[in-house]
């Protein structure tokens, strides 16, 4: 091909390919959560390092009314998940482990956890709920107890949150009495200022501060869970600090 064949062609490749991310970018359904008008959207533009990344922090437009804003989006716990599987991996290493989610909250979290493990385990359950109308911790019942055997057996126990420290206090106790070889705690997330008890995670994805937290597996009045980040609840929709609710 001649020199000038050459250019025309290139600049014929480059404007096909500009016309095509164009006319793929009007149809991004992302536009449609952007809080601002198009006006403004223009200087907040150029103002950011990168257009794309700012996305992941906007409340979707559906969740808007509810949640304030996003505290943990999608990616960052996928990279957190992924790193905390790795650690306990290692910790476990040539161990038959037995992995014992606290329901409901855990869903999402241990999904996403035990698909990157490729140690034998074995999984089991615990239901622990309040009772609706009450408030505190001490109101705690079991809805779903253990079925398999834990004695003499490396036992992680998994919870989506280390609140208050109650919920974990009386479940540690309970399992500690089936004789387990040991027990190491795994939680997504952790308000350290709101510990009455003494408990502690040995692995934990997030400390948060203390803010009532929807999504993930984290639920207000069972509401919420299916939310693909972690969100923080508007305080007029039951959000807000010192919450003391399950
Ligand atoms: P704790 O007994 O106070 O540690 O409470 C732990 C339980 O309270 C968790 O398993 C959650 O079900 C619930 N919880 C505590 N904080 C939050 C929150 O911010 N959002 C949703 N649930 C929470
Ligand atoms: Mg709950």
């Amino acid at each position: 091909m001649e020199k000038p064949d050459q250019f025309r062609e290139l600049f014929r490749m480059q404007k096909a390919l500009n016309e095509r991310s164009r006319t793929r970018n009007t149809s991004e359904p992302s536009r449609d959560f952007h809080p601002m008008p198009p006006a403004k959207r223009t200087i907040r533009k150029r103002a950011t390092r990168s257009p794309r990344r700012p996305l992941l922090w906007l409340v979707p437009a559906r969740w808007r009314n509810e949640l304030s804003r996003v505290l943990i989006p999608q990616p960052r716990i996928a990279a957190r998940v992924r790193q905390l599987a790795r650690q306990i991996e290692s910790d476990f290493a040539g161990r038959d482990l037995v992995i014992v989610s606290l329901l409901n909250g855990t869903v999402l979290f241990l999904a996403d956890l035990i698909r990157h493990f490729s140690l034998p385990l074995r999984l089991d359950f615990i239901g622990v709920s309040s009772y609706a109308a009450r408030t505190t911790s001490d109101e705690l019942v079991f809805t779903k107890e253990l079925r398999l055997d834990v004695r003499g057996r490396d036992v992680l126990l998994v919870d989506d949150i280390l609140d208050t420290g109650r919920t974990l206090k009386r479940v540690l106790e309970k399992l500690r009495r089936l004789r387990p070889r040991r027990v190491k705690v795994c939680v997504l997330l952790e308000k350290r200022a709101r510990r009455v008890e003494k408990v502690r995670a040995d692995y934990v994805g997030f400390a948060i501060p203390d803010l009532f937290v929807v999504g993930y597996g984290l639920d207000f009045a069972e509401r919420y869970r299916n939310l693909p980040f972690v969100g923080v609840l508007r305080p007029q929709r039951g959000g807000g600090r010192n919450r003391d609710v399950r």
